[in-house]
């Protein structure tokens, strides 16, 4: 046991403790009965059972924690929460029978919302983009991913990034900030789509690095997107630009664009309804993470599942988001998104857990510093008021956080 005297800032006890490390306490949750954790500047400093917790530690605040359960903040690590409109009449149309794909084609879906982004101004983006932001806040999400995408021209692509940047500052929340845009091709480049992933790669790419707006990129690899030598000509100049890498990928069809992703070492492949047996093994000889998106697999009527048993079986991390978006997952809840994974999907409950805490971490490249409640973490931590873990997963009832805390700050 670490040895720790002297003042700490905050000390939570009479708690249980779902650390979520594999290396931390028991069972499939890392589970400290009756524990406590002591946090400074914003830090995990020390956690364990009650009966173990040093004398010497002099708390500045105390709080007793009711014998509810602490778990790590939950992070969303695939969203694009920044959007103009809703797309509320595809809805209906898609229940009278026309496909996602055919609406795509005859310029609804994604430009549809493009072109509704493109209207609003800074504010207005930051305007209708806040009650989302706030509805997952409220559900103790600590760090969560935003994608640009719906402007499809560097004026847009640049006014939601730093939508994004301007929702970080004014609230207490970690924000990753991702470029996609080659999510669809838009109406000035029609039948020109390399002409236009020229314009991504080298007038656009460049200048969000500069302003240092993205820590990575993204590229929707799909028949109704970009192919496969068009997604790699962006992945090659973000990773020119020290970029991160995620993909859409093999949401309705099996595009092999998981093998490409994993050979530039992309930090997440997601959707992968349509993945392959060879892009499994791809994800098994790769440090990438699968990140699953049962919000949109529901939305659209889907029945092909993703290979859970596949994945579980080759010991490949699965994550879990909303997706967050107004054509194919208008959900604002990630605990939504665990009982889908569960009911749909066939993850268990702690699987459930480790997909929206750390291994959605690690598809962001932030698993050495949040996702775990373990010593030197960042104090990213949310309280719930249930009798177990799995209540996160099962009962959507109405259940907040009591407390959450942000880089050790209460909320
Ligand atoms: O993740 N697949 C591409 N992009 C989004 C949907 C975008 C949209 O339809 O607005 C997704 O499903
Ligand atoms: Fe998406």
């Amino acid at each position: 046991m670490t040895k720790i005297t002297g003042p700490c800032d905050l000390l939570i006890t009479h708690v249980h403790i779902a650390t979520m490390d594999p290396s931390g306490g028991t069972g499939s949750y890392g589970e400290i009965p009756d524990g406590a954790v002591a946090i400074d500047q914003g830090v995990i400093q020390w956690l364990g059972a009650l009966t173990e917790l040093p004398i010497s530690l002099q708390p500045k605040t105390l709080i007793h924690g009711q014998g509810q359960w602490l778990m790590p903040g939950l992070i969303d690590c695939h969203t694009h929460l920044i959007y103009g409109g809703n797309r509320a009449t595809e809805f209906e149309q898609r229940l009278e029978g026309k496909s996602y794909s055919d609406i795509a084609r005859e310029g609804g879906g994604i430009m549809s919302t493009v072109n509704a982004t493109r209207r609003c101004s800074l504010d207005e983006l930051i305007e209708q983009s806040r009650p989302r932001l706030e509805a997952l806040l409220s559900e103790g999400v600590t760090t969560l991913e935003i994608k640009s995408g719906y402007g499809l021209n560097l004026e847009t692509e640049l006014k939601i990034l730093r939508a994004a940047r301007e929702l970080e500052q004014q609230y207490p929340v970690r924000i990753e900030k991702t470029f996609l845009g080659a999510h669809a091709l838009p109406p000035e480049f029609a039948g020109q789509p390399d002409r236009y992933i020229e314009v991504v790669c080298e007038d656009m790419l460049p200048v969000i690095a500069e302003e240092g707006l993205a820590t990575a990129v993204d590229v929707f690899c799909e028949t109704i997107g970009f192919n496969l030598s068009q997604t790699e000509k962006v992945f090659q100049r973000a990773q020119s630009l020290g970029l991160g890498i995620k993909l859409h990928g093999e949401q309705l069809s099996d595009s092999q664009g998981t093998q490409l992703a994993t050979a530039y070492d992309a930090l997440s492949v997601d959707h992968l309804e349509y993945l392959s047996e060879e892009g499994v093994k791809a994800l098994e000889n790769s440090a990438t993470v699968a990140t699953l998106l049962p919000g949109a697999f529901y939305f659209l009527k889907e029945s092909q599942l993703p290979p859970v048993e596949k994945l579980r079986a080759s010991g490949i991390p699965m994550a879990l988001a909303t997706d967050l978006n107004p054509g194919t997952s208008p959900f604002t809840s990630l605990r939504l998104m665990m009982n889908m994974a569960c009911t749909l999907f066939g993850l268990t409950p702690s699987e459930a857990l480790a997909g929206v805490t750390r291994h959605s971490a690690r598809a962001l490249g932030l698993h050495h510093h949040t996702g775990m409640i373990k010593t030197g973490y960042a104090a990213d931590l949310t309280l719930w008021p249930v009798n177990s873990p799995a209540a996160l997963a099962a009962c959507l009832t109405g259940e907040h956080p009591s407390l959450t805390l942000y880089n050790g700050e209460v909320r």
